[in-house]
């Protein structure tokens, strides 16, 4: 399973790209407004800090408007991939800028029927958010299993970027089922890299080795 960030903060991508492991990152309107500067030279500075597919929103309510900054989106930079709103009218943009070899992340994705519309419609990914199905007591787990087998069982190209992570079991989780991406907060990141066994054994380590050094 390939790892993307879910953020627009450069310092948390700067920081977390420095690891080696990201793949990719998404972002959205709400992650963006809590950024100042240029969103356009945001997207791109991301672009080539991760190297990878970068998910810019669009915000139009029509597939016209849509696949109109869709084309703008993606002439900033090769590696903009557009992100679509699950509804009727992102669906037409989908397929319209399939057609035009766009690539898109259809959004905002809560069962398996939306994803298999998705991915009829031509996208290149589809976003399921595991964290707002749980927070509403439905069973994110069952979702996802059901996406990953229905593009699995109709041979569907689309990847599966498990989103709305909150904490590093859902990672585990959408690895665990076969997810092709999770997209993952910088302090989540945080959480996963971290882990008291790990932390105590390089104390002892260290320990142990100076005690040696000292004695010889
Ligand atoms: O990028 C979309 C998604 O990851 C949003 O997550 O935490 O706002 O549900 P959240």
């Amino acid at each position: 399973m390939e790892l993307y960030i879910d953020t627009a903060n450069l310092e948390d991508i700067r920081e977390i790209a420095h690891w080696g492991i990201l793949s990719g990152a998404t972002t959205n309107p709400t992650l963006l407004s809590r950024e100042s500067g240029n969103y356009d030279e945001i997207i791109c500075e991301i672009c080539d800090l991760v190297g990878g597919p970068v998910s810019a929103e669009v915000m139009s309510e029509d597939a016209e408007g849509m696949v109109k900054e869709a084309e703008r989106l993606v002439s900033l930079h090769k590696n903009v991939v557009i992100k679509v709103p699950m509804l009727p009218e992102g669906l037409r943009a989908a397929r319209e800028l399939s057609k035009r070899g766009i690539k898109t992340n259809v959004t905002l994705v809560f069962s398996a029927n939306q994803a298999l519309l998705a991915a009829r419609a031509g996208a290149s990914y589809v976003s399921p958010f595991v964290g707002r199905l749980d927070d509403i007591g439905h069973d994110s787990n069952a979702i996802l299993t059901e996406i990953v087998e229905v593009f699995s069982v109709n041979e569907f190209s689309t990847k599966v970027i498990a989103a709305s992570i909150r904490h590093p079991l859902h990672v585990t989780q959408a690895a665990l089922l076969g997810c092709d991406i999770a997209t993952i907060p910088p302090a989540v990141f945080h959480k996963m890299v971290k882990h008291p066994l790990t932390d105590k054994g390089i104390a002892s380590f260290k320990a142990d080795w100076e005690k040696a050094q000292a004695e010889a």
